[in-house]
């Protein structure tokens, strides 16, 4: 009977160990296959070792994978692939002790972002930008261990998932609908060129809240109070949007120059020009 109990334990512990040494290198091979099998991952074959390795391709494209002390994949770049098409490969989610992904600069990278990507509870920082992937932004798993999302200048569209609170830049998409509830939690929102349309008036800006751009989307209603007592924001842009009302004064105001309010419906007093005594007309609603 102990016999068997240990040769159960053997078999059962041997094949997990073998298993989870194995299933990043599972991943990889996947995620090569998802790639189309190009000629530059031909060295990407069973046994290889793909700990800390980089893959050139090109002047400056790579592919690096990087590895924990106990050789399980912890970081993904793929970068500047310039000439290379092909779509975002979902297998990465196989990697499950991914810490770092960053995909950036492969202009011929089309897809979606997979939604398994919330599967990586390790994920700590996350760079997909300057890419051709379209579809929603995926809904990241809410952990502690997330610092960085950055995906602007994809082709992202939709609405956001009410998940996505750590440190966003959506810049230049074609993202739409409200992302007020960034301001809860980010202390760095990018929005800019997009076409989100939500009220800014009832929004808290916070003392944690260092970084603004707000650029070039619909967004209504008047800068709150509190945008002016945001004593962390060092950089704040609200500029082509549809505001109107008067700024709120002192505080952090001096800040700021009159472009970070420009092109706006009618916003006024410092450090634009004074509100005309007649108080401002309401605005048109938008159409
Ligand atoms: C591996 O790295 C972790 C921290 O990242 C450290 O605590 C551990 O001692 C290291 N193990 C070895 C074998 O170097
Ligand atoms: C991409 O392809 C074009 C034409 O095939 C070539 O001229 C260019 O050098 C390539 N660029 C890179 C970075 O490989
Ligand atoms: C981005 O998406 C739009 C439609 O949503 C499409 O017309 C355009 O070709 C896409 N651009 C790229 C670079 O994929
Ligand atoms: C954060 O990562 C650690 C390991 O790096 C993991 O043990 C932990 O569960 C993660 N936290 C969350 C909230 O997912
Ligand atoms: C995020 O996590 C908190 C605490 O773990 C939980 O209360 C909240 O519902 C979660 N939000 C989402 C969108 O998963
Ligand atoms: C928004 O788009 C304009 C025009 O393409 C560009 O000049 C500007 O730098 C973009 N803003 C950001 C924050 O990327
Ligand atoms: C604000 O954004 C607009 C549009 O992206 C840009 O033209 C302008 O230079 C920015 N202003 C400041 C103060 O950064």
């Amino acid at each position: 009977m102990s016999i068997i109990l240990l040769l159960l334990f053997l078999l059962c512990c041997n094949t997990t160990v073998l298993s989870t040494k194995n299933s990043d290198e599972i991943a990889l091979l996947k995620i090569k296959k998802q790639l189309g099998d190009p000629p530059f991952l031909s060295s990407w074959v069973e046994g290889f070792n793909f700990c800390n390795i980089i893959t050139p391709l090109g002047p400056n494209g790579f592919i690096n994978v990087g590895c924990t002390n106990t050789s399980r994949v912890d970081g993904f770049v793929m970068r500047h692939l310039i000439n290379f098409t092909a779509p975002f490969p979902e297998a990465i989610c196989g990697l499950t002790e991914l810490r770092i992904l960053v995909i950036y600069q492969n202009p011929n990278l089309y897809g979606q972002i997979p939604s398994c990507i919330n599967k990586l509870f390790n994920l700590n920082q996350v760079l997909i930008s300057e890419t051709s992937v379209s579809g929603r932004v995926p809904h990241f798993y809410n952990n502690t261990n997330l610092s960085l999302i950055n995906l602007a200048r994809n082709n992202l569209s939709y609405s956001l998932p009410p998940s996505l609170s750590t440190l966003p830049n959506l810049g230049n998409n074609q993202l739409h609908g409200d992302a007020s509830f960034l301001f809860g939690t980010a202390g760095l929102i990018i929005l800019a060129n997009n076409s989100f349309k939500f009220d800014l008036s009832y929004i808290e800006f916070r003392d944690n809240l260092y970084e603004v751009d707000l650029s070039h989307n619909k967004i209504y209603g008047k800068v709150p109070a509190s945008f002016a007592t945001a004593v962390g924001l060092a950089y704040a842009n609200l500029s082509f949007n549809r505001l109107c009302g008067e700024l709120p004064q002192g505080g952090i105001m001096g800040r700021f120059s009159a472009a970070v309010f420009a092109n706006n419906r009618c916003l006024c007093g410092y450090p634009l020009p004074p509100c005309s005594n007649s108080s401002p007309a309401p605005a048109p609603a938008p159409a």
